[in-house]
């Protein structure tokens, strides 16, 4: 391996990824050398923008939104977990072409079990959302042996589309909003994969009282504040809340072994990212 290899963070926008910053706090962890930059491609030129990075010498990628399914599309080869999301956050150059993953699932689990001490087995688990977010997380969180998920969407029929792949295999099922309310189920943790918290809005009816006693309530989402989702998990009775910040640094940090053959420390980086979001928000 050389000492310093070209790597980039596809995406558009991709102005405020923090993927060079944690890829760079990773390699000083470990004492390598990385190059690692952002790199805007167009919509619709995916593919061009990634040939002109490989014929520049890159061999890895972390791609993001809206690329994820045209990585997936273009890779020569495929781990089963962005085989199952359709969808791929990370590429690698392997002899002869582009081998792509998906680790936002195994950030999302890391972080739960690992930093947050959460063991997902026999635990209910609910996953709001149906979207890209959640089809990325669903197959590695099923992986851990919950006693069951539930996918509840806005748009149900999303829900039921996305379980169907697993439903025969595991412990999922698909529920409405509606129906999430009626049966009023109780959930030991519930993980926010819509994109509500952009927008300030809730993913379900503000008065939905889903948390079982000591749930841990998820979002996907971070910054610099607790989100809407967060501080409404806390009006409603869970115990902890946590937001995506952890799970950002561990799908990188599992980009980063792959890619570099040595797995990073993620917790001193979460730190240090939590500090430099609070310093930014006071300035
Ligand atoms: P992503 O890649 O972030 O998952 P996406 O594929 O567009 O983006 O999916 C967005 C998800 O957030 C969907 O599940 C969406 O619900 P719909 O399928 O009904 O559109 C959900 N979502 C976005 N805004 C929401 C809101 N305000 N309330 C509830 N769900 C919301």
């Amino acid at each position: 391996m050389k000492s310093t290899d070209k790597y980039a963070v596809f995406g558009n926008p991709v102005m405020h990824s923090k993927s060079p910053r944690i890829h760079a706090l990773f390699a000083a962890s470990v004492n390598q050398h990385i190059d690692y930059e952002k790199r805007v491609a167009l919509l619709g030129d995916f593919a061009g923008e990634l040939q002109r990075f490989f014929d520049e010498g890159g061999v890895g990628a972390n791609v993001t939104v809206p690329f994820k399914r045209d990585a997936f599309a273009l890779a020569g080869s495929a781990s089963l977990r962005a085989t199952q999301a359709g969808a791929a956050n990370f590429l690698m150059w392997r002899d002869d072409h582009w081998y792509c993953d998906n680790t936002d699932g195994a950030g999302l689990v890391r972080d739960i079990e690992t930093n947050l001490q959460m063991s997902l087995k026999d635990k209910s688990v609910l996953l709001l959302g149906a979207g890209g977010a959640a089809r990325g997380v669903i197959g590695p969180l099923l992986l851990r042996a919950p006693k069951q998920i539930v996918v509840v969407n806005r748009t149900a029929g999303r829900a039921i589309e996305l379980v169907s792949a697993y439903e025969k295999q595991y412990a999922a099922s698909a529920l409405s909003v509606d129906a999430l309310i009626v049966q009023s189920m109780k959930f030991d943790v519930v993980i926010n994969a819509t994109s509500s918290s952009l927008s300030g809005e809730l993913p379900l009816p503000d008065s939905a009282n889903i948390f079982a006693s000591d749930a841990l309530a998820y979002d996907m989402m971070y910054g610099k504040q607790p989100t809407t989702f967060m501080n409404w998990a806390l009006r409603q009775g869970a115990s902890r809340v946590a937001d995506g910040l952890g799970m950002l640094v561990e799908q990188a940090a599992e980009s980063y072994v792959q890619w570099r053959g040595v797995l990073p420390q993620a917790a001193p980086i979460i730190a240090q990212l939590r500090a430099e979001l609070a310093s930014e928000s006071s300035t």
